[in-house]
């Protein structure tokens, strides 16, 4: 087959050639570094590193969704290809970002929770966000739902005006924007407008404590990432791990089981060994830097 683009043909020169061309123009021209990049991939459709390459480029020129249809592709093959991982994640949190969204997820959390939603099996899953502040792992979410209509995705946060349930840092930021008449709950909700994805979500301003007392609904997934403190934590998970249907996962969020340079469990890290370990009706779990996921098995 004789593939013509402009003048040249195709085979004037060799995949790895076309790559290379490609990697050598991207900083001044990123279409260029595209066309000569989709030149390789026509030769060799079916090159990981090539694919990896293009999703860069797309991410780099902001079209960040195309971006992570083909990672997720290249994970599907081959979920080891921690470049992918890794840019994947860059990817959702550069993402995010542009909308004004700010959250505390490693590049591989991020591509974590978003393959684990993606691949969720059941067309109408539920989903319980415990903590969802400005709205990063909310967004992560969503998108990886946009498939999804009939999914439910609760978003559970208690949003107080003047910041005291968030980090240091973070109550700076709400309580000057509460200056500004914003309140913690708006950024939240413009900021998942901005990503497009608030007809999505359901959002609820409660404490999750008083919100367990009146729940019902059983759950796919229950994220459990609100109070960090040890109490909080294990007051969430006591009251949420019921709703968790049996086959269903419970995910928390800096179980780092121990933190560099301590001998200490963190909070969750704590409540993980003592309320879902041996005995308990969920299976061992899988730690991606400091989320844990466990499958309710009965
Ligand atoms: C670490 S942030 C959540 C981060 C979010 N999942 C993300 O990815 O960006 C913790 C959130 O939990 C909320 N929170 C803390 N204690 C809470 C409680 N008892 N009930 C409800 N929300 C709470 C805080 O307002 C804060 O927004």
């Amino acid at each position: 087959m004789n593939f013509r683009i402009s003048t040249m043909p195709v085979e004037e020169y060799s995949a790895a050639e076309w790559a290379n061309f490609s990697t050598q123009v991207q900083d001044e021209n990123l279409f260029l570094a595209m066309k000569y990049l989709k030149y390789a991939l026509l030769l060799k459709p079916n090159n990981m590193s090539y694919q990896r390459k293009l999703a860069i480029l797309l991410a780099r020129m902001s079209r960040m969704e195309e971006a992570i249809e083909i990672f997720c592709k290249i994970l599907d093959e081959d979920s080891e290809d921690r470049r992918s991982y890794k840019a994947m994640g860059e990817t959702l949190l550069i993402q995010a970002n542009q909308t004004g969204t700010i959250g505390w997820f490693s590049f591989f959390e991020a591509t974590f929770l978003y393959r684990l939603i993606k691949g969720m099996d059941n067309p109408a899953p539920v989903i319980v966000e415990l903590g969802s502040c400005f709205g990063l792992s909310s967004m992560i979410i969503a998108k990886a739902l946009s498939d999804k209509p009939d999914a439910t995705i609760y978003c559970i946060d208690a949003w107080e005006g003047d910041g005291s349930s968030v980090f240091d840092k973070t109550r700076d930021v709400v309580r000057n924007k509460a200056k500004e008449g914003i309140s913690f709950f708006d950024m939240f909700s413009n900021n998942m407008k901005k990503a497009g994805v608030d007809y999505q979500l359901i959002p609820i301003k409660s404490y999750t404590t008083d919100l367990a007392k009146i729940w019902t609904e059983k759950a796919d997934l229950i994220f459990v990432d609100a109070d960090h403190s040890y109490t909080g934590v294990r007051n969430d998970v006591r009251d949420w791990k019921k709703f968790v249907k049996v086959g269903g996962q419970i995910l928390l969020h800096d179980v780092a089981l121990k933190c560099a340079g301590s001998s200490e469990d963190s909070a969750p890290g704590r409540v993980v060994n003592e309320l879902l370990g041996a005995n308990s009706k969920f299976s061992s779990g899988t730690l991606v830097d400091s989320l844990y996921l466990a499958e309710r098995l009965r």
